[in-house]
């Protein structure tokens, strides 16, 4: 019996995520928290005549445990999202606190569960995650993942439409690094199928893969971000996982993880120097169990791109551990 639960269930990411959880056949009890809404969001999904059983809670008379009871996985994508004009790091002011109020019901209530982290900036959100799931004693870093799969999708997208391939789904890109502007890092040269794309068109298919969320984000002139295309992002990995547990093998997603936690990411940890960073990550049914070092295959413009993701990716971690164990 697998329960889900999703956290931020009534936005715009929430609720056609509860949708296409409610149609899983992977997902047996579907638990929705918000500050807002959710009982109705529950009410609604309810009459779907699938198996899945779908309560709805709100903070009031404990929902949050009462969400959390017993949740096998929990999604989180709640929090404001970016209007045009500001950085994913912008939203930190106000999401930080989100998501470390969630944690710590996470921690008290579903301490075994897989924590999958939408909310932005998911540079720093996975970091304050990772410190307050450690001072509670329950940090278990093959269940803690940033949510980058976006990134991917984008990746393969795109990479068809400059490919001239009808068919985006054939492909599978390596995406690395964090989630936020050229903190995200396509390995186009570690595509399969192999793309031969040279520049200017590599260099605009890179930055367009890097800054996709700008172009969802300035089309929807201030009524948020992209919501539709991450719902179905955020399923495809929660379903990866769940097939994981379910004894599926060989599932593997790129996504943002604490490195020395898993087995192979100190390999990558002395490359970066970053205790977080999205990888290829081997799904088994006790979450991460293997990062897949690609980073001594990617090619010299690559190995650029990846210098600069570094920097950035330095500052946003660092300022989320710092989020709770206080600045030096
Ligand atoms: P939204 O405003 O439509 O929905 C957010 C929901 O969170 C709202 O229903 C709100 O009531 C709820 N919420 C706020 N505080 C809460 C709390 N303390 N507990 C539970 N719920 C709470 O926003 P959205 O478009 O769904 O985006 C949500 C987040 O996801 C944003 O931070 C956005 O930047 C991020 N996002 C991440 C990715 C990614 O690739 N990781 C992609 C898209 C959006
Ligand atoms: C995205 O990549 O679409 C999300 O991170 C939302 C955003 O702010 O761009």
């Amino acid at each position: 019996m697998v329960k889900a639960v999703v956290a931020g269930a009534s936005g715009g990411i929430g609720q056609p995520l509860s949708l296409l959880l409610k149609l899983s056949p992977y997902v047996d009890e579907l638990a929705l928290y918000d500050v807002v809404a959710s009982p109705g969001v529950a009410a609604d999904l309810s009459h779907i005549s699938t198996k899945a059983k779908v309560t709805g809670y709100l903070p009031a008379d404990d929902g949050l445990k009462a969400a959390l009871t017993g949740a096998d996985v929990v999604v989180i994508p709640a929090g404001i999202p970016r209007k045009p004009g500001m950085t994913r790091d912008d939203l930190f002011n106000i999401n930080a606190g989100i998501v470390r109020d969630l944690i710590t019901g996470i921690a008290l209530y579903s301490p075994s569960a897989f924590i999958l982290i939408i909310s932005n900036p998911v540079n720093s959100t996975v970091p304050i995650a990772a410190e307050v799931l450690k001072k509670h004693g329950v940090f278990d870093p093959k269940k803690l993942f940033g949510v980058t799969t976006l990134d991917v999708v984008r990746a393969e997208t795109f990479t068809a439409s400059v490919a001239g391939k009808p068919d985006p789904s054939v492909f599978k890109i390596p995406v690395v690094g964090g989630h936020s502007g050229d903190t995200i890092v396509p390995l186009l040269s570690l595509s399969e199928p192999k793309v031969e794309i040279a520049d200017p068109d590599r260099a605009s298919l890179v930055n367009r893969i890097q800054f996709g969320g700008d172009e969802v984000v300035q089309a929807k002139e201030g009524k948020g971000s992209a919501t539709l295309s991450m719902a179905h992002a955020g399923f495809r990995f929660v379903e990866s996982i769940l097939k994981a547990v379910a004894g599926e093998t060989g599932i593997v997603e790129n996504t943002f993880v604490y490195l020395s936690g898993v087995s192979g990411g100190d390999d990558v940890k002395s490359i970066t120097g970053l205790d977080f960073f999205s990888v290829p990550v081997e799904l088994g049914p006790s979450g991460a169990v293997k990062v897949t070092n690609i980073l001594p295959q990617v090619s010299e413009y690559e190995k650029g791109l990846l210098e600069v993701a570094y920097t950035g990716l330095a500052a946003n971690i660092k300022k989320g551990v710092d989020f709770i164990v206080g600045a030096p």
